[in-house]
This record gives structure tokens, sequence and C-alpha cells, in this order.
């Protein structure tokens, strides 16, 4: 019978684990008689509990861990989560800012984000000062993360259309600058309130300089996605053209850590709409530069969803309330 090498994996794992399970009962029953392992007792005699020597080496604790880790190294078929070492780490630029929906946004990109391997996240607040309850969030989550305000310029928030996320992004991008750790890294602009497909971050790391996909949800179009002929792009289909050069959406594309440290320069500009197009033309890149990703862009692994805006709730009456458990629920709510 063929034996695949998971089912060899598994096997060699689970052998050691019972084994390391039951040398440890015996070991949590004999507390005070200490000896060590592999000193002639046959397996009968420790499972009768007749054996008193059970304290085990570090040197045989260390021998088992690196066998168990090692099967797993070798084994292809193992989730990538586990050889995380190994993988190029994608910084991942959040831009968030105080509002109703900003908690539950939050958390369900966290709790996409704790499945996914190596990556930074810098979630960065349109604030003038780091919420708690963000913090919180974060800290909870265990996901590497770099917790930063940069708040919208004033010129920009008297502005009937604002330019959003924009002053966030670009302190993330000099944190990237002066802060990274790996070269092969990946930069990827992920708005708070998207939906992410877990297939997305592995083409995110992946990218070599700029790597394109499409966006489900964008504009009456239902999709905005690169053109793409014989494995190349060609150009965009997105119902917002306007002009752009680059009509793509900002979940749509990631670039390179590589390439952001050649434009030291390159900011993200204030133009509502023209955001993503302006960061594009700044790397000056040719078509034939954007690698098409996601099975040649055949296939919708983020969305725009936006969430539904809700109004401001009215706080609870605090003589009524504020010793009881409705008052707290206030301090968990971003308003
Ligand atoms: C679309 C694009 O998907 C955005 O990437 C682009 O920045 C935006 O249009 C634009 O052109 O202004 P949309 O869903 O309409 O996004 O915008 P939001 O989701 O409201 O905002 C984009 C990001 O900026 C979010 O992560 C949001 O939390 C943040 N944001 C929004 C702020 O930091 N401050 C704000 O005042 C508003
Ligand atoms: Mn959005």
């Amino acid at each position: 019978m063929a034996v695949s090498p998971l089912h060899k994996s598994l096997f060699v794992v689970i052998c050691i684990g019972v084994s390391f399970f039951m040398l440890t009962l015996i070991a949590v029953h004999q507390p005070q008689q200490t000896g060590y392992l592999g000193g002639g007792n046959s397996m009968e005699e420790l499972l009768a509990g007749r054996s008193i020597s059970v304290k085990i080496d570090d040197a045989v604790v260390a021998n088992i861990s690196d066998r168990v880790l090692e099967s797993i190294r070798t084994d292809t078929t193992l989730c990538s989560a586990i050889r995380e070492t190994n993988l190029p780490m994608i910084y991942l630029i959040t831009p968030t800012y105080k509002r109703p929906e900003q908690i539950p946004d939050l958390t369900r990109l966290a709790q996409t984000l704790m499945h996914v391997p190596s990556i930074t996240w810098l979630i960065i607040e349109d604030a003038e000062s780091l919420s708690p309850v963000v913090t919180e969030i974060l800290k909870r989550s265990g996901i590497r993360y770099v917790h930063l305000i940069a708040p919208m310029p004033a010129e920009q928030k008297k502005k009937k259309v604002k330019a959003r996320g924009v002053s966030n992004r670009n302190k993330g991008l000099d944190w990237v600058r002066e802060n990274y750790v790996d070269t092969r890294g990946v930069v990827y602009f992920a708005d708070d309130d998207n939906t992410y497909d877990l297939r997305l971050f592995d083409e995110i790391r992946t990218v070599e300089k700029v790597g394109m996909w499409p966006v489900g949800l964008i504009t009456h179009f239902g999709v905005s996605s690169p053109v793409v002929r014989d494995g190349r792009v060609t150009g965009f289909y997105d119902g917002w053209v306007a002009n752009r050069k680059y009509a793509v959406d900002m979940a749509g594309f990631a670039v390179s850590v590589d390439t952001i440290l050649q434009f030291p320069d390159l900011k993200m500009p204030f133009v509502p709409g023209y955001e993503e197009d302006g960061f594009l033309k700044g790397l000056s890149l040719k078509l034939e530069d954007i690698e098409p990703k996601a099975d040649n862009c055949t296939k919708i692994y983020v969305w725009h969803t936006q969430t539904k805006k809700n109004k401001n709730p009215i706080k609870a009456n605090q003589t009524v309330y504020e010793f009881t458990n409705v008052w707290s629920l206030y301090e968990q709510i971003e308003m």
C-alpha cells in the first residue's frame, strides 16, 4: 500500500506524541523519584507503573522536538504556517479611524490575519491618539503589529470630498523604509472594511516588483481587474476609469519592499479618487512590469465590502446606568 508523506509524518508525530504523553504521565505520578529515561527499563515495566526512573533529560527532549520539527519541515503537504520562518514578510498597512463600525471591522480583519503567517500589521489611526480599544484587539490577536497615528491634515479635513487613509498610508510607507527586516518583503494596503480570502496572502507574498489582481464589488461593474491576454496585463477593466492610467482599487495591488526602497520620496497623493493612480505612476512602471496574480486575474480573493454606516449611538443615561453592565458596554464602542 502506498503511504503518503503526510501519513508518514503524522504517524511519526503521533508515535512521538503518545510516547511523550505516557512518559510524562508516569513522571507526574512518581514525582518524588527521579532518574533518566533510557536506564534499562522495559516499556512493560514503565506501563505497569513499576518503574521509578522517568525524569526526562533535556537532551532527550531536544532530540524529540528536533525529530518532530524535522518531519514537519520535510513534509510539503503540511500547512505553510508551520514553516513560517522561511516566508517573505508581508507588511500590511491598514488605515483606520473612529466610527461605530471600527471595532467590528477591525475584529473581523484581525481574526482573518490571525490565520496568516509572517506578517507585520501596521495599523495606523487617523486620530490624535492611539485608541485603547484598538490596542486591545491588536494585543489579543497575537499578530506582530505596529500601532501608530497619522491624523488627516487640517486642510484635507475641511474639504467636502476627502482623500481617506492617505496620511496613514504614507506614515506606513515611511515606517517600512526605516524598519523593514526582509528585502523579499511585500507591502500591501489593506483597508479595514474589506473582505480578504486567505488565498490572497499567498499571492501577495510572491510579488517580485508590482503584482495586481481583481477586486470584487467595485462600482456598478461589480469587479475591477487588470485585463490579461496571453499572460500579460494589457489594460484595466473598471467602472470608473476617469482618465486614470492605473484604474485599480487600493486592494488590487501590492509592491515589493525592494521597489519601495528604490523610490525613497514616493508618497500617496491627497487627491480623492486618484490615490492609487498617483502612487503607482510614481513607480515609473511599464505595463509589462505588472505581474498578473490570482491565476492570471481569473480569481477574486478580495472584496470591497464596505460596512453599512450606522448612526452614532446615544450614550446611556449615566445616573441610571453607571453602576451596571450597560455603562461598561460603551467603553467597548468607538464613537
Ligand atoms: C475607496 C478605496 O478602496 C480606498 O482605498 C480609498 O482610500 C478611498 O476609496 C478614497 O478614494 O478615498 P472607500 O471604501 O470608499 O475606499 O473608503 P473607506 O473604506 O471609507 O476608507 C479607506 C480607508 O481609509 C479605510 O481603511 C478607512 O478606515 C480609512 N479612513 C477613512 C481613514 O483613515 N480616515 C477617514 O476619515 C476615512
Ligand atoms: Mn472601504
